[in-house]
């Protein structure tokens, strides 16, 4: 999927539709791209998403400044969430990194509370170290 693809945002799309094809229990599968100031919306499936997240704000932006995956097994659970799909019940976020900087967030939500447990999670942090290392950042996405 990624090996002939010298474009980062169909690099991107096409890793978004390959995880919400193959997994389960996803409503919404996306990237949160670093802007300079703020992490705006990238390539997704689901529905209509939050456009811009700031740092901090959110899981979203708690794993930009925390620089680390953040897994919420029930998003009703924390106050700082941003709902963006009402079904959304659990969520994980997984940084993509430039060097030691946020290129953008990986962005992963289900309706079913707990879906990203251990076995989950480690296929996805694997899968998100691979299309890293596939990613161009001497090509500008935004
Ligand atoms: N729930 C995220 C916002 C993005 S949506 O899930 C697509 C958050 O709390 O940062």
């Amino acid at each position: 999927l990624f090996k002939d693809e010298p474009n980062n945002l169909s690099l991107l799309s096409n890793a978004s539709a390959f995880i919400k094809q193959n997994i389960s229990d996803l409503n919404w599968v996306g990237f949160y791209l670093f802007d300079g100031t703020n992490l705006t919306l990238g390539p997704f499936q689901g529905k209509v998403a939050c456009n811009i997240i700031a740092p901090g704000k959110g899981v979203v932006g708690t794993g930009f400044n925390k620089k680390e995956v953040i897994i919420v097994k029930d998003v009703s659970k924390i106050d700082n969430h941003i709902y963006c799909d009402p079904a959304s019940q659990s969520e994980i976020v997984l940084p993509i990194f430039n060097k030691n900087d946020v290129f953008a967030i990986f962005d992963i939500d289900s309706p079913v509370i707990g879906r990203f447990d251990d076995e989950l999670s480690e296929f996805l942090m694997n899968f998100t170290n691979i299309l890293q290392s596939f990613i161009d950042f001497n090509k500008a996405l935004i």
